[in-house]
């Protein structure tokens, strides 16, 4: 991977664990030395290297106000049974385990004005959420946030959210509490100029998506992070890149990326969440037609065809020839 410029290279040791909900595990890292560790904002995350060679992308969960100033970092980690393993791995961890991490980073801030804000979770997407209430909690911005979960035993933190944030904090699960996220009337009802911050699966994201561009909220004024990775769709094919500034070609098979591919044939690009959601990798299409399969860029956007998220869109013509 290639990393932010800042990035950070930190040896952590496990403190505590806990069980924050059903089928997630809090992990709880310090210094090894006990000293302070490299301060974070709301929507931040840091990157867990876990066996094989990956990382793993957890949000920082910032409950008190110290992210200025944090002894630890809090994660909450959803074990993911059809995954690579890495949750598996990060809830087979025990205190005094050490774990190399990589960060902070922050692709998901929260925007530094006084309109107010909209926050909307799904599952274990509610982490850099519970940063956020907050710094906003903090700030004296006008603020609610939303947090859908099948069951309550799943919501893990809404207790904890709903006792410090009261009112402002609304479960939903599907059985009770609120019933299922109505994320259409939500969005529709907020002030024109709220910012939307969403964090969950890809239908959640899309949902918000569909239901802000209906409601006339500005795509700057909706900030999304995804969390599951981008798989595979039926039909995808073999296709070409070429690298503008070499005229190197490159053929991307069907289950792997544009990123990836380029990568171990030593282009240089910077990109961050493979997920298609931060936006760091976008790149200027020069020929050709991008297959968007992103969740930042608005329909606008996408229907010009002149950038794409090289981490996860694919191609409808035989060939991108990509500005790199
Ligand atoms: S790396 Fe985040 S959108 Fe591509």
């Amino acid at each position: 991977m290639e990393p932010h410029p800042d990035a950070q290279e930190l040896d952590l040791i496990v403190a505590r664990i806990g069980d924050p909900g059903a089928e997630i595990r809090e992990v709880v890292l310090c210094a090894v030395d006990g000293g302070a560790l490299p301060p974070f904002s709301a929507g931040a995350h840091v990157r867990v290297a876990v066996p094989g060679g990956g990382a793993n992308a957890y949000s920082l969960i910032d409950l008190d106000g110290r992210c200025g100033s944090p002894s630890e970092y809090v994660l909450a980690v959803r074990l993911d049974p059809a995954g690579a393993g890495g949750s598996k791995w990060m809830h087979g961890l025990r205190v005094g385990d050490r774990v190399s991490v990589c960060g902070p980073q922050n692709d998901f801030a929260l925007d530094a004005g006084a309109s107010p804000v909209l926050l909307m979770a799904g599952g274990i997407g509610v982490t850099p959420l519970i940063s956020m209430a907050t710094a906003l909690a903090q700030s004296g911005r006008e603020w609610r946030l939303h947090y859908a979960a099948r069951t309550a035993a799943a919501a893990a933190y809404g207790n904890v959210l709903m006792g410090r944030h009261g009112d402002r904090v609304t479960l939903h699960h599907d059985d009770v509490a609120g019933g299922p996220l109505p994320v259409a009337a939500l969005v529709r009802d907020v002030a024109p100029d709220t910012h939307v911050y969403v964090c969950g699966p890809r239908p959640m994201i899309e949902a918000v998506r569909e239901a802000a561009e209906a409601a006339g909220i500005p795509h700057a004024q909706v900030h999304m992070e995804l969390f599951d990775a981008p798989v595979p769709q039926a039909g995808d094919a073999p296709f070409e890149v070429e690298v503008a500034s070499t005229g190197q070609v490159f053929v991307i098979p069907p289950k792997r990326t544009i990123v990836e591919v380029l990568e171990e044939n030593g282009i240089e690009m910077i990109y961050d969440c493979q997920r298609g959601d931060c936006g760091i990798c976008q790149t200027t299409v020069l020929e050709g037609v991008p297959d968007h399969r992103d969740v930042v860029l608005s329909e606008a956007e996408r229907a010009a065809g002149n950038v794409m998220q090289i981490c996860v869109s694919r191609a409808k013509s035989p060939r991108l020839k990509l500005d790199l």
